[in-house]
């Protein structure tokens, strides 16, 4: 079935199968593979996007209740105001193998966005992704450098 969706501010129509995860589309289809296949059920986090602004786990998202939707992916989040987010993350020197932190950036931006009155600490409680590296000290950095020095 066609399937159109605003991709990172770009219209894109893809022919998918029925069912088929968003996940499937924005990598296979589309060539985005910034976004990462981790368990497949909706459980790490390391296949988020977002969708109409809010932060959700493709692997589990079926791509025709995404149709007509606006996404952004780790690709497209520089051109938004949450670029700063990519930014602390670099600052922080976050990634160890990497494969989470496209999910984790995502994450947090999209916390940021809906709650940008949140705390550093009320961002991480609200962060349940998997980083099988371990690098949470690494992240809680780049989150408080989110925030001015008081
Ligand atoms: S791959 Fe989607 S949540 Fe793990
Ligand atoms: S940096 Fe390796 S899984 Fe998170």
């Amino acid at each position: 079935m066609m399937i159109k969706l605003t991709v990172n501010g770009e219209e894109r129509a893809v022919d998918a199968t029925p069912g088929m995860p968003l996940l499937w589309v924005l990598r296979d289809l589309l060539g985005l593979k910034g976004t990462k296949f981790g368990c497949g059920n909706a459980l790490c986090g390391a296949c988020t996007v977002h969708l109409n602004g809010r932060a959700i786990r493709s692997c589990g998202v079926p791509v025709e209740s995404a149709d007509g939707a606006s996404v952004v992916t780790i690709e497209g989040l520089g051109e938004t105001a949450m670029a700063r987010v990519q930014a602390a993350w670099i600052e922080a020197q976050v990634p160890q193998c990497g494969y989470c932190q496209p999910g984790m950036i995502m994450s947090v931006a999209a916390i940021l966005s809906e709650e940008p009155g949140l705390q550093p600490d009320a961002v991480r409680e609200r962060l349940t992704n998997i980083c099988r590296c371990g690098t949470y000290d690494r992240i809680n950095t780049a989150i408080a450098q989110l925030f001015p020095a008081r």
